[in-house]
């Protein structure tokens, strides 16, 4: 999708919201687009109609012309439009020749710094979708650095570690996970250190970034296990707002960290039973090889404070209890400082990120309490799955302010959602509710 902000003009196509037509209905002739939204018109209805527009001319391409009056509408216009633009089909023979959509937006001349601003932010929330819907053959932990790496930005550096380098660490949880794996896995460090920066903060981005997730001896059922190639959308979101946040310039210095491996089983694979040692000190008894993302999230998130993160937001496919409580719209999240967890809401709210705070409380611990060691990936409880994992991670969070984003349901949709005409595969989740967070950081 191409973005230009100026009036429309002759060949457009011209998108109007009609009142008179039902929810989700989109009209067209060879110069007009009317669509019916839902009721009240909040941006997030005239988010999924912008993304109705755009995916009724996806495939023929050409320009659609929309009128905003206020910041939000620019927001909603260019990133509905981007979400109904996007194809998934990257392997399709075709995919290269698919035609361009271009979003001619008239809007305020104030505003058009914002639409440029929105159209970096969701070229890095497709980057995210695109990584999550390449397949984990395609995609394994070291494609995953190299395209950390491929970015090229102003005051990035991209760094990224090997099985020898996680070992010598004592990473022995994250280690752990990767030794069933012939794939090499890889601690990826991005560190963005803008010259016009606040001293004294430094917001760790910490992302998982299991590229398939068998679930190892813990085995999954076969039921979508096609679907754990998304296991991955924790780390593709830090990294991709890493870029869009860089790219935009934001003065704010940012340590993002993304351990990423596969999870699968073979004779050195890691096994229920085994006792592991964190690079924290903890040890760790497995009870589950499929609780796995909480092991190497463990190691990243004590790297992350170890390496000088003041403030540090974790994104992870955590938990199917996760997806199970809220679906496939809203993501979990949780916070052990209030004013931290203030910035994480004003930003959710902005940029229409579907998120909700979750408890944490010391009395969740004795679940993941263990007999033989400091602590176990698992409990026999079977209930509350997403809060005894966030007690388990925050274990190695260290001292300072902390959150948890367990995306497990929003970051990668087994069935199409019609608000934004969201197809099956990665969402993008968490993108643009970071590079809002880093905007509140950069202001602060
Ligand atoms: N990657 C899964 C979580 C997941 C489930 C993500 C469904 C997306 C959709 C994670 O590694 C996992 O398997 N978690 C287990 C933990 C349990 C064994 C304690 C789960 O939630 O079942
Ligand atoms: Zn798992
Ligand atoms: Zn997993």
């Amino acid at each position: 999708m191409r973005v230009e902000t100026r009036e429309p003009s002759g060949s457009d196509v011209r998108a109007r919201i009609d009142s008179d037509l039902v929810a989700g209905d989109v009209r067209r002739t060879d110069t007009e687009l009317r669509i019916g939204a839902t009721a009240p018109l909040d941006d997030d209805a005239l988010r999924t109609a912008a993304a109705l527009a755009a995916r009724s001319l996806r495939s023929e391409g050409g320009t659609i012309a929309w009128r905003a009056e206020d910041a939000a509408q620019v927001r909603a216009i260019v990133e509905g439009t981007a979400f109904g633009a996007y194809d998934p089909g990257l392997f399709k023979r075709d995919y290269s020749s698919r035609p361009e959509l271009t979003l001619a937006l008239d809007a305020p001349a104030e505003l058009c710094e914002l639409a440029t601003r929105q159209t970096t932010v969701v070229r890095h929330v497709d980057a995210a979708r695109d990584l999550a819907n390449r397949p984990p053959n395609d995609l394994t932990p070291v494609a995953l650095a190299a395209h950390a790496k491929s970015h090229s930005l102003p005051h990035v550096t991209v760094e990224s570690h090997g099985r020898d380098w996680i070992e010598d660490q004592g990473m022995g949880a994250f280690a752990a996970v990767a030794a069933g794996s012939a794939e090499e896995p890889q601690l990826i460090v991005m560190r963005y250190e803008p010259p016009n920066a606040p001293d004294g903060v430094t917001l760790g981005l910490v992302g998982k970034a299991i590229t398939f997730d068998s679930g190892g001896i813990s085995l999954k059922p076969p039921l979508r296990m096609q679907d754990m190639k998304g296991d991955m959308c924790g780390g593709a979101a830090v990294i991709e707002a890493t870029a869009a946040i860089a790219e935009l310039g934001l003065p704010v210095r940012l340590l993002t960290v993304v351990a990423s491996t596969e999870n699968v089983q073979d004779g050195k694979a890691y096994r229920p039973g085994d006792i592991l040692r964190a690079a924290n000190g903890k040890t760790i008894e497995i009870i589950n090889t499929d609780a796995e993302g909480r092991l190497l999230l463990a190691d990243a998130l004590h790297y992350a404070r170890e390496s000088g993160a003041t403030h540090i937001i974790d994104f992870a496919t955590l938990t199917g209890s996760m997806s199970i409580a809220l679906g496939d719209l809203y993501a979990g999240w949780f916070a052990n400082d209030d004013d931290f967890a203030a910035h994480i809401d004003g930003a959710a709210q902005t940029s229409g990120e579907h998120a909700w705070r979750f408890p944490l409380h010391p009395r969740y611990r004795r679940y993941v309490d263990s007999d033989f060691a400091d602590m176990k990936n698992g409990s026999e409880l079977g209930e509350a799955g997403a809060v005894l994992a966030a007690e388990f991670l925050r274990e190695f969070t260290g001292e300072g302010p902390w959150a948890h984003f367990d995306i497990a349901g929003a970051a990668f949709i087994e069935r199409k959602r019609p608000d934004y005409a969201l197809d099956p595969g990665g969402t993008g989740y968490g993108v643009r509710l970071i590079v809002e967070l880093a905007q509140r950081f950069a202001a602060a």
